[in-house]
């Protein structure tokens, strides 16, 4: 009896909202959780649509490019650029090569008895940006690749012990050895 009085006032309840309101399904929903439980109000339903979107949202996040580290040369960064350039606003530089270089850092070739060439050359620039670099060391190019640039890859790749190597620094150093084929 109870249920069937239940059932006649729901009906009567959404009738009388589509005759005199017209109302939309939203409203109905509203009047009939008066009598039905599990009827999703609106809060319920929002989660499921926000969650949908913030997972939308991560993806594309995720997607997104990363901002690539940057390692700066520290006079660079320190504004120094009169140690390198004759003023901040001159491009021309105070002196040329590797004396430049090594007016702050030790010279690492001296006294070594094999120098990697662009060393000896003094072309550091060769492999080093002066300012900054997205590559550990401001290095122009990630190692390999960096090594590449002057070394064709396939010799290097044919030379047996090299198979499957990639990190050129862990067993030959750049600038200069006492040890034959600049190995550590
Ligand atoms: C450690 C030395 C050093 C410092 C410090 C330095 N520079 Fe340079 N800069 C160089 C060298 C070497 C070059 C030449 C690069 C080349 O020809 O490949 C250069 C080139 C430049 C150029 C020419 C364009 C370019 O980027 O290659 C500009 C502009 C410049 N430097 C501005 C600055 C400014 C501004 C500062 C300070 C905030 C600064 N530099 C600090 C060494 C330095
Ligand atoms: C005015 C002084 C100065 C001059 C000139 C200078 N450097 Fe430096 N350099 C520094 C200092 C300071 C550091 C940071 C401390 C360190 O690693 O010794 C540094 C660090 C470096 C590093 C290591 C960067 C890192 O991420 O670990 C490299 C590579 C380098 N310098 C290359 C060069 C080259 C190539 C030149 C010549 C074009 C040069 N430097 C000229 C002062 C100088
Ligand atoms: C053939 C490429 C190449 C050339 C040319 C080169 N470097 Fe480097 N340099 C490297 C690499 C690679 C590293 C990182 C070393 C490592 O991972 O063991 C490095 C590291 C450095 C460092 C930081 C670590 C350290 O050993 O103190 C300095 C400073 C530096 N180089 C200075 C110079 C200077 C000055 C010259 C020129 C005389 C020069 N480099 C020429 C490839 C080069
Ligand atoms: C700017 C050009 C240049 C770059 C960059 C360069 N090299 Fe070299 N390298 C040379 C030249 C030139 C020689 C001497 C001629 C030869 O043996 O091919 C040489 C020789 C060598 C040798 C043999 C040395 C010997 O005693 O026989 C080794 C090992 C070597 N490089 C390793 C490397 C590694 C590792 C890298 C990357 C970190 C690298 N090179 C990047 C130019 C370069
Ligand atoms: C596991 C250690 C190891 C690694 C990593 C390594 N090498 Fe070598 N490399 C050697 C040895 C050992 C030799 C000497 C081989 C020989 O003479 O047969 C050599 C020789 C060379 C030579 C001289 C070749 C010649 O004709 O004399 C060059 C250039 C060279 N390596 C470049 C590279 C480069 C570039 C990388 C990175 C891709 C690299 N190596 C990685 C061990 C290594």
């Amino acid at each position: 009896m109870r249920r069937s009085k239940k059932i006649t006032g729901i009906l009567s309840v959404l009738l009388l909202c589509s005759v005199l309101t017209g109302c939309n399904r939203q409203a109905r929903d509203k009047l009939l959780r008066v009598f039905i439980d599990g009827v999703p109000t609106e809060q319920e339903e929002k989660p499921v649509i926000a969650g949908e979107k913030e997972k939308k949202e991560t993806k594309m996040k995720t997607a997104l490019p990363q901002a690539p580290t940057q390692f700066f040369h520290q006079p660079f960064l320190e504004n120094q650029c009169g140690s390198c350039h004759d003023t901040k606003f001159s491009q021309k530089i105070v002196s040329q090569g590797k004396e430049l270089c090594f007016s702050c850092h030790d010279d690492f070739a001296k006294d070594k008895k094999v120098v990697h060439y662009p060393v000896s050359e003094g072309a550091c620039g060769d492999c080093h940006d002066p300012h900054q670099s997205p590559n550990k060391f401001i290095l122009k190019k990630p190692i390999p690749e960096i090594c590449f640039t002057c070394h064709a890859e396939e010799e290097i790749r044919a030379i047996p012990v090299h198979e499957g190597q990639n990190m050129c620094t862990d067993c030959h150093d750049a600038h200069a050895s006492n040890e034959e084929k600049l190995l550590k």
